[in-house]
Order: structure tokens, then sequence, then C-alpha cells
């Protein structure tokens, strides 16, 4: 089978399009037909090497997280799942499954769900990390409705659906981006946007209950004197940085901190499904093919996209 893979850890040039053995389905396992698969920045990050402490050094190692596809093998018998079902998830290459990136993927069921009727497959592709990821952070910030919200990094993966679930959840939302995406970001339903390229985030006279921080650029120090009495800075920033300003933040009275991480619960799933079927939240969407899985990743490198970057992985 076709798969995008690795054969080293590296920049760009390491990244190749390969004929690779098909997997053979294990004790445990859902053998999935990838149809599309969607890119996260955890991509190049594990191409580059910044995790390899968890993915190991066994290559060729197939990349990509997110994807939406079909069963053609199960052998999990405990699970919901039988042979052609039509699913989206993740497949975990952090604990060195393989990638979704593609033609077949060999998984566990833990971060798979049945795709519902009426989410459409691209838009179930590229939900998961991103979605998930909001999702986690989202829920330690309620309650929701009538909230100052300010949402940095608006137009991205985690932010462009951060900032629809507090719009659809009844907060005032500031959107926080580049000039480029002024556009996209007015389109969300925002009431205001801060272009950070031009002007200052956080600025003396605006004060918000909640600081969405979805691109990590941004810390408690500076987010909690724009912040509200018991307001919270909730950001996707991962790792000990975080943490430590997580311990400091506890001795801050009246301000919170919280991180928005991507833990793949079976509530955040059916929560997303939920905000993504019924309540008019959607993933912007950029469309490749599968022999454009490196411009796909240039382009994400670049950040010269707004929303997720989707793969159509089978060709009809
Ligand atoms: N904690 C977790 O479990 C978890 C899970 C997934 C991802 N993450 C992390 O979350 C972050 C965002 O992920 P993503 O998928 O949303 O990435 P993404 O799709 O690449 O989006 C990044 C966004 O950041 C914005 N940005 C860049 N520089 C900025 C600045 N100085 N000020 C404000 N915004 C800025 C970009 O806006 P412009 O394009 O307008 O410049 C873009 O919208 C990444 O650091 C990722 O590693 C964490």
């Amino acid at each position: 089978m076709k798969a995008w893979v690795i054969t080293n850890y590296g920049g760009p040039e390491v990244l190749e399009l390969m004929d690779i053995e098909k997997p053979k389905c294990k004790d445990g396992k859902l053998l999935v037909k990838i149809h599309y698969a969607a890119l996260n920045p955890y991509d190049f990050k594990i191409r580059d090497g910044f995790a390899k402490w968890m993915t190991g050094k066994k290559f060729p190692k197939v990349l990509g997280g997110d994807f939406m596809g079909e069963i053609v093998e199960s052998n999990a018998k405990k699970s919901q799942f039988n042979t052609g079902q039509l699913v989206y998830g993740f497949a975990n290459i952090f604990m060195r499954e393989q990638g979704s990136l593609a033609e077949f993927t060999m998984i566990s069921p833990k971060y798979v769900r049945p795709l519902p009727d009426n989410i459409d497959s691209i838009n179930a592709s590229a939900i998961t990390s991103a979605g998930l990821t909001a999702i986690s952070g989202i829920e330690k910030c309620k309650p929701l409705s009538d909230k100052v919200v300010l949402v940095n990094g608006a137009t991205g993966g985690i932010g462009h659906l951060a900032t629809q679930i507090f719009v659809e959840q009844g907060c005032d939302v500031t959107a926080v981006c580049s000039t480029k995406n002024i556009k996209v970001a007015e389109s969300l339903g925002v009431s205001k946007v801060i272009d950070y390229k031009n002007e200052e985030v956080l600025s003396k006279d605006t004060m918000y209950d909640i600081i969405y921080d979805a691109a990590a650029k941004l810390n408690f120090k500076k987010a909690k004197k724009q912040l509200n009495k018991n307001g919270i800075y909730c950001t996707t920033e991962e790792g000990f940085t975080a943490v430590k300003s997580l311990i400091w933040s506890k001795f801050i009275l009246n301000k919170k901190m919280c991180i928005s991480n991507f833990k793949g619960k079976t509530t955040e799933f059916i929560k997303l499904e939920s905000l993504v079927s019924k309540k008019g939240v959607n993933p912007i969407v950029s469309n490749y093919s599968f022999s454009q899985v490196d411009k796909a990743f240039k382009t994400l490198e670049e950040g010269s996209f707004n929303g997720k970057l989707v793969i159509k992985v089978l060709e009809q």
C-alpha cells in the first residue's frame, strides 16, 4: 500500500511517499481503509523528532493522526465496531500506532467513533484533534453564557472551532488573528477582531472573563491583568512550561488558569458531534490530494492557511 513515511527524524526532506506492507489486523485492533486524513502541527513536530522518546526509533514511520475511513477488518471483539462501518477519529501515533497518511491503518478502537449520519466525511476527518482539544479547555471555563471571551489564534485549527463553540454558547467573543485572516475571523460570528500584527492583543482598557489562548502565544502572567474577577486563562500550551505556570497560578486569588489538552474522552467526542451536527460548528477546510501531502506539510509549517488541511486519501 502507499503511505507517507519518514525513515529518520528531520526536516521536510525526510517525508516520502513509499510502498509499504499493508498492516495485518492484530488482536484487539481495527484495520481501517482511510478515506480522508487531516494534518495538525504535531505531524511536523513528530517528523522533526520532538517527541522521539514517545514515538520511538522504529522506521519507516507513517505520519498522520486524524482520519475518516471504513473498517475493513475488526479484531476488537469487545468493541462496537464491525466490518464495513464508516468511522472517524485519531490514530495514536504518539503511542506508536501507525499513522493515518496511508491507504490503510491498523489502530486500537480507543479514539475511534462511528461516523454520525449528519456529519460529512471531510468534516469528520478534520475535527478530532483540534475539536477535542478545544472542548477539553472550554469545559473547564464553564459556565459560558454571556461571558466576554478573547480567543487568541482564532482562525487556526483549534482556534476556529473554539471561537465557534464560544459564540454558539452565547459568549461575546473577540477574535485575535493576523491581517490576512481578518475576513475569516469575522465570518465566525465574533463581535470584534484584533489583528495581532498591528495591534496590542491585551490592551489595558479591555477586560475579559475568559482568555482562550489557542495559539499558545500568551501566558498567565500577562493574561491575568486583563481578566475580570474569577476570570480564566486557558491555553493549549503543553509540557513543563505550562505545568510550571499552572502551579504558579494557584497562588493568585480570583484568577485561574487551565490547560486545554487533548484527552479523547468519549463524552468529549459526543459533545463535539452534537456541536458539529446540530449547532452549526463547522471546520473550515482546505483540500489536498494524497500526492500533495508534502505541499500540505509546507503550508502547515508556514502557517499560510486557516482552519484545517484535509488530505483525500481514497481516490474514487
Ligand atoms: N494541549 C494539547 O493537547 C494540544 C493539542 C493539539 C495542539 N496543541 C497546540 O496548540 C497550538 C495550536 O494548534 P492548532 O492546531 O490550532 O495550530 P494551527 O492550525 O497551526 O493554528 C495556529 C494559529 O496560531 C495563530 N498565531 C500564530 N502566531 C500568533 C501570535 N503571535 N499571536 C496570536 N496568534 C498567533 C495563527 O494565526 P495566523 O495564521 O493568523 O498568524 C494560527 O491561527 C499548537 O501550538 C499545538 O502544538 C496542543
